[in-house]
């Protein structure tokens, strides 16, 4: 967690970590795709947790193709949150960020739910004890 609170080296990766990187592009299109399944069927809340949404790329395709869903994003590197917050101005009515370590999240930290979909990419590999604790 500690590099990500270092401003150079989260706006170093951020520029290096677009949507529109080729290494990216085609996973990204995936995760949309599965969300956008997943939510269509209309039987879980139109609402989207990015964990880790970081600077914000995943949260922007999402809240894109997404017109009608909402989406909470946490992180807990404020130089990132602070990327996510530029990128994410233009969905500022269906979007929330909250900055959140999840070494120490409870799930009283997640606002906004019930969640129909919980994503997180590239956030969780190096954390032991996130993924049961998350209610959505
Ligand atoms: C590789 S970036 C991925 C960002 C975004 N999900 C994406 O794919 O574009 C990893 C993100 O996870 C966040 N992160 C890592 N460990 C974390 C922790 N223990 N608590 C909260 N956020 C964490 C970092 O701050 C960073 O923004």
């Amino acid at each position: 967690m500690e590099q990500w609170n270092d401003l150079a080296f989260a706006r170093s990766w951020a520029e290096r970590n677009t949507g529109d990187s080729t290494e990216r592009r085609q996973p990204l299109d995936l995760l949309q795709r599965i969300v956008s399944d997943h939510l269509a069927s209309g039987s879980v809340p139109a609402r989207v947790l990015d964990l880790g949404c970081g600077h914000g790329v995943i949260a922007a395709c999402i809240l894109h193709e997404l017109p009608r869903v909402a989406l909470v994003g946490v992180d807990g590197s404020p130089p990132m949150l602070e990327l996510a917050c530029e990128r994410l101005a233009p969905f500022a009515d269906r979007c929330v960020l909250a900055q959140t370590d999840f070494e120490t999240m409870t799930p009283a930290d997640l606002l906004g739910g019930p969640f129909g979909v919980a994503v997180a990419v590239q956030s969780l590999g190096s954390c032991p004890i996130a993924v049961p604790r998350i209610p959505c």
